[in-house]
């Protein structure tokens, strides 16, 4: 199939893609706040490019009458239930029929029976179980099949032996939609094994910094792939809308995520904000949907990110007015991993403003029981309507009838060798051979000839989880050993077959020694293969300050360099979730293959590193890069639709191994984490806390207080009280005061930890607007915490002594007296804390790390 004339998008014009961007990561830094006061203005609700698009299916009004007839069968209470969804460690079938819920999940790294081995059947015994629980009235309710989600995200990758396809920025490599439908086709059938009825799959987030830890979960930064591939995937997963099978049989029910934006976020921060104009949201970030949508995707999920500031969980005009009326979604809306409860007023708990925006089902793992209580109860007071109720559940269970789920008939449950099957496996290999793209091959060293000794070496080179990344297995890949991946082939392992077919030895040796016994020729190495790269990350956890691969501590490097020097001809595989910067590494090696995560079939690696044993090509690279490739590390965001677009390869570039090597060998090497050196200052509160750091009161034995809105406070004797005040803008501070009754802090603090090493090294100050409103008269500490019993705090009283009252100071400290205090920078769960031991009331804005500000900090430490 020919990719580019796939792409006829009239509405995805680059053109217009062109002159609606403004590169995200220069929002202009408002000392006075006023640049945030007006930054609102570009973000008008309502003029956006959003196509009308019609539903995807013809209205049908035999299925829209079953519909009501159900309906009107089912209590309140019922409805209610079909709107939760529950996760499978947290809910029992038992519960499943007494509330009637309507969904479970398996998260990342949940299994049947808690056990990560559970077989296929132990997976098909529990959905058959949630199954029957829902259809079972023997209390008198009405009987409706619950439906069961997963993460089968590269494959069922929940489940130990499943076919593990490279993931999608790998597949956005290949440029070829033809086999993305048939990933999808491969995927669906693995899933239906397990009685599983749907996947939250494809993501089709078009991602602009590539810091973002989900960058790899996308196709590439070009839109126009994403619109390619989401439509792709969608047939791939539910068949054809027009088939007879559609949803139903080998095919499953997906899932079009994350509805919208999260891949624009503000330097690629997860569940941040993104805040683009809505031409560039419609046109750039939404244009999966524009695809998927008309091809049937049935679910959408709505995302964690904010669009200029307002949750997408609680965006009625997204969620209503643009997806379900003017892209014509009549499927339903489920929520992220208690994503409601980030909406402001609403806590996990309770979230009737979701529900109210257009939210149709939540996914609530643990809380379900409460958030259930607490829905009813809405929907009994009008606080949600019994309207917006009803059309929920009438999305819910046009997606069951649809997909079959009252008259469950798997053809392929329990049919364990589906699983990870010789044919599904062949398609993950030749995914493999097309995603890889040769970056770099000085004197045309690929195809290397296979009769000849081998090195194979880097510690990616044997390592199935390194080269399966996150979302497998387990949620971020971590934990996992060779026995998790049964059937599977390491890349050493393709080598040492394609190698010795031919008559030729390879040997792995992870550190790049050997001696004259390593080969049994007794001669040196003719060539190595150095495979390296990314430790496997999911959300959250992925995310990263900077692009420089292993900076402060280049092994990788050092093991080229050593094998160079032996006069050995040098080819790294390099392992990424995402473009980094590698110029070093580059420097150091003759040819450069990038391979991103390919998962369990490693051989399609050397099937295209290798002649045969006639020395004939067996396959030739073809892979073009889905993403841009920095040439300065600090190119965060950098793609062709943005200015200043200077990459060291461009979007789309790819040798052959025909072509000669246009790479110079001397590609600049000093690293710059910001254009014109330095790195970009790191915002804590600007304005607003900003993600990943939350504001919250943190009381010793009490649950810590999150603060959403511009009030919050502490235990019922408002203890400790932050409020929303102005300094130069409107609620650009927050006012904290204590009444000093028990000791507590207001901190900003991440869900996860974060490397904040770089800031460090960079001598960095913490700094911050302040004003003292009251006497100082107890010891006033700032905080930073970090991994487990790691508090470091620095005493603060004298400094704000000597300051005016009620005036506006800014006052900074060195980030060393926080190490010195025995912060480890690496593990920051908080990264900024006010602790009070008396009554005081500060009021604190301009939260930064502000680098190479250590020097002329108010308050210094030597390191
Ligand atoms: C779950 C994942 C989920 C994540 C959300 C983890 O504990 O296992 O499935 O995506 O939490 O934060
Ligand atoms: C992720 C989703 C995923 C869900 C369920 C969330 O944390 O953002 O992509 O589908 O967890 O595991």
């Amino acid at each position: 199939m020919n990719f580019s004339k796939r792409f006829s998008l009239g509405f995805l014009l680059c053109a217009s893609v062109l002159a609606g961007c403004q590169p995200e990561n220069q929002e202009t830094q408002p000392e006075t706040g006023k640049a945030q006061a007006n930054k609102g203005s570009s973000v008008v609700e309502g003029v956006g490019n959003w196509p009308k698009l019609k539903p995807a299916l013809q209205r049908d009004e035999k299925l829209e009458t079953e519909i009501s007839e159900v309906l009107s069968r089912m209590s309140l209470e019922e409805k209610v239930g079909q709107m939760i969804q529950a996760e499978i460690r947290h809910v029992t079938p038992e519960d499943v029929k007494k509330y009637h819920l309507g969904s479970v999940l398996n998260g990342g790294g949940a299994f049947p029976g808690n056990d990560k081995f559970a077989t296929p059947k132990d997976w098909l015994a529990l959905s058959d179980a949630f199954f029957k629980a829902s259809m079972d009235t023997s209390d008198g309710g009405v009987a409706i099949p619950l439906i069961w989600g997963s993460d089968a995200v590269h494959g069922h990758n929940n489940v130990i032996g499943a076919t593990l396809f490279p993931h999608n920025i790998g597949l956005g490599a290949a440029h070829d939609s033809d086999l993305i439908e048939r990933i999808g086709r491969a995927t669906a059938r693995e899933v239906a094994v397990t009685g599983i009825d749907w996947t939250f799959a494809p993501t089709v987030a078009v991602v602009r910094d590539d810091r973002w830890g989900r960058t790899y979960e996308s196709y590439s930064e070009d839109p126009k792939i994403v619109a390619d591939y989401a439509e792709a995937m969608v047939k791939g997963l539910q068949g054809e809308k027009t088939g007879a099978d559609f949803l139903r049989g080998e095919n499953l029910v997906a899932t079009a995520k994350h509805f919208v934006g999260d891949g624009g976020t503000t330097r690629g921060i997860d569940r941040g904000d993104n805040a683009v104009s809505e031409k560039e949201l419609a046109e750039v970030h939404a244009a999966g949907y524009l695809t998927a949508l008309p091809a049937g995707v049935q679910t959408v999920m709505a995302s964690f990110n904010s669009w200029d500031g307002k949750k997408l969980h609680g965006h009625e005009y997204l969620l209503t007015t643009v997806l379900k009326e003017r892209l014509g979604f009549d499927g339903f809306v489920v929520g992220d991993w208690n994503g409601h409860g980030f909406v402001p007023g609403c806590t996990v708990e309770s979230c009737a403003a979701a529900i109210n925006a257009g939210l149709d089902m939540f996914m609530v793992p643990a809380d379900w029981k409460a958030l259930y209580v607490n829905t009813l109860a809405q929907a009994v007071s009008g606080e949600i309507s019994a309207e917006r109720i009803d059309d929920a559940v009438r999305r819910i269970l046009r997606v069951k009838i649809r997909a079959g789920l009252f008259n469950r008939n798997m053809p392929l449950a329990g049919k364990s060798g589906v699983l990870g099957n010789p044919e599904h496996r062949a398609i993950a290999r030749e995914a493999v051979r097309k995603s890889l793209v040769l970056l770099k091959n000085n004197g045309q060293l690929l195809p290397l000839a296979a009769n000849q000794n081998v090195l194979v070496a880097g510690d990616g080179a044997d390592n199935l989880s390194k080269q399966s990344g996150g979302w497998t297995i387990s949620w971020q890949g971590t934990g996992n050993t060779r026995a998790d991946f049964p059937g599977a082939t390491s890349i050493f392992e393709g080598v040492a077959t394609a190698v010795s077919a031919a008559g030729g030895e390879a040997v792995l040796s992870v550190d790049g020694g050997y001696s004259d016994t390593s080969f049994v020729n007794g001669k040196a190495p003719k060539v190595a293969i150095v495979v390296f790269g990314e430790e496997p990350y999911a959300e959250w956890h992925g995310d990263i300050t900077h692009l420089e691969y292993q900076r402060g501590n280049k092994k990788d490097l050092a093991l080229l360099q050593k094998l160079r020097k032996q006069g050995i001809p040098v080819v790294s595989v390099f392992l990424s979730g995402r473009p980094l910067w590698i110029n070093s590494e580059l420097n150091a090696s003759d040819a450069f293959v990038a391979a991103w995560l390919p998962g369990s079939e490693g051989a399609g690696v050397a099937d295209v590193m290798f002649r045969d044993r006639d020395g004939q090509v067996r396959y030739d690279f073809t892979g073009k890069l889905p993403f841009s490739w920095p040439m300065h590390t600090y190119q965060n965001v950098l793609n062709p639709y943005h200015d200043n677009y200077e990459p060291l390869f461009e979007l789309g570039y790819g040798l052959a191994a025909d072509q000669e090597s246009l790479v110079a060998n001397d590609l600049p090497e000093t690293s710059e984490l910001h254009a014109g050196g330095g790195l970009e200052e790191a915002w804590l509160l600007v304005s607003r806390p900003r993600a990943p750091w939350v504001l919250n009161i943190a009381e010793a034995g009490a649950k810590a207080v999150p603060m959403h809105g511009n009030y919050a406070a502490s235990g019922g004797d408002e203890n400790i009280v932050v409020s929303s005040i102005d300094m130069s803008s409107q609620e650009d501070a927050r006012l904290i005061t204590w009444k000093g009754l028990r000791p507590g802090a207001v901190q900003l603090s991440a869900e996860y930890m974060q490397d904040l090493n770089v800031y460090l090294e960079e001598k960095s100050a913490l700094t911050m607007n302040i004003r003292v409103d009251q006497p100082v008269d107890n010891p006033v500490m700032v905080a930073m915490t970090c991994g487990d019993d790691c508090v470091a705090k620095v005493q603060l009283q004298s400094a704000l002594q000597s300051m005016p009252q009620k005036d506006w100071t800014r006052i900074s400290v060195d980030l060393q007296c926080f190490v010195n205090a025995g912060a480890d920078f690496g593990k920051v769960f908080s990264a900024f804390g006010l602790e009070s031991e008396g009554p005081m009331a500060i009021a604190v804005a301009n939260v930064k790390l502000t680098p190479e500000a250590a020097v002329s900090a108010d308050i210094q430490c030597k390191g």
